[in-house]
């Protein structure tokens, strides 16, 4: 397994030389580090990751959202939130959080500039977002996608998110899902060339997102099945080891997003075995949101 790691960093390694902080540059110490990792690591907590989107209107709007936030994560015994804010509400989110009290609640971006800084108007760059609280960043999610933004864009951002110290979460899915299969493979590519270039050892910083594109904002509330969710999270994570090693790949949680709501997020998470959920609409709706993490927390 070692020399399978080594092989594929070597292969990566030559395909990404631009980046000043060679993040695709494994130590042999971490490789050999992370190889004896036994899967009984595997995080017990689940994450569940709010994607506010272009909302909310005001920054006195943010106010109640983190007083509701707040009221319920001391409860909370096995869940990890994240809140991915617009931009010009981040710094507002991480200074209402301590960092001693409320260690189970992160924030995120919902985007990165694909440049590290310069004469791009209106650009926001990982390290800025970083500098105001972020930890996380949501990288390659489909309504940035529709905008235009290809898988190698996603790609320098990914990598880009990592030197900046901010853990990206990566979102895949399929826009049909077709008797063939194919969206599997659609999958797997999209995996691919958003890690290419990624060294095994940031393993432990990202999340994928498993997000069908017909789910996600459908107005039926249209989801997977806690049994394709289960079907989809070992194939992912198969695929995880085939390009990252054994080690490495138990460390990525695989979470599920689309129309999660506070009466499917258990099932998902429990039969489905999702590592966590990405919700977007209910993460806005107050009692909706405290319910689903509550719901989520009970899932043995
Ligand atoms: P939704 O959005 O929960 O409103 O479908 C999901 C997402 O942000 O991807």
């Amino acid at each position: 397994m070692k020399k399978k790691v080594k092989k594929v960093s070597k292969k990566l390694i030559k395909s990404k030389k631009t980046h000043k902080k060679d993040i695709s540059k494994p130590s042999k110490k971490n490789i050999q580090k992370k190889q004896v990792i036994s899967p009984k690591i595997l995080r017990k907590k689940k994450i569940v990751i709010g994607n506010w989107k272009e909302n909310p209107a005001t920054s006195e709007d943010v106010k109640n959202i983190i007083s509701g936030v707040k009221s319920v994560v001391k409860d909370l015994k096995k869940t990890d939130i994240i809140l991915c804010a617009p931009h010009a509400f981040i710094s507002q989110v991480s200074s209402s959080f301590s960092k001693n009290l409320n260690k189970n609640v992160s924030v995120g971006a919902q985007d990165l500039s694909v440049k590290k800084g310069g004469s791009f108007t209106g650009e926001v760059s990982g390290t800025m977002i970083r500098s105001v609280g972020a930890t996380y960043v949501i990288i390659g999610h489909s309504e940035r996608r529709a905008v235009g933004e290809t898988d190698e864009i996603v790609n320098t951002k990914l990598l880009l998110a990592l030197q900046s110290d901010l853990k990206p979460i990566v979102c895949v899915g399929e826009s049909v899902r077709d008797d063939q299969g194919e969206y599997l493979s659609y999958i797997k590519n999209q995996i691919k060339s958003a890690l290419n270039g990624m060294s095994p050892k940031y393993a432990d910083k990202i999340i994928i997102a498993y997000e069908p594109i017909w789910a996600v904002g459908s107005k039926e509330m249209q989801t997977v099945s806690p049994y394709e969710m289960h079907q989809m999270s070992i194939f992912i994570k198969k695929y995880l080891i085939e390009i990252l090693g054994l080690a490495p790949a138990t460390m990525v949680p695989v979470v599920y997003g689309g129309s999660v709501t506070a009466e499917n997020a258990a099932a998902i998470v429990g039969e489905g075995e999702a590592d966590g959920v990405l919700v977007g609409r209910e993460s806005l709706d107050l009692i909706k949101f405290k319910q689903l993490l509550k719901n989520v927390d009970l899932v043995k």
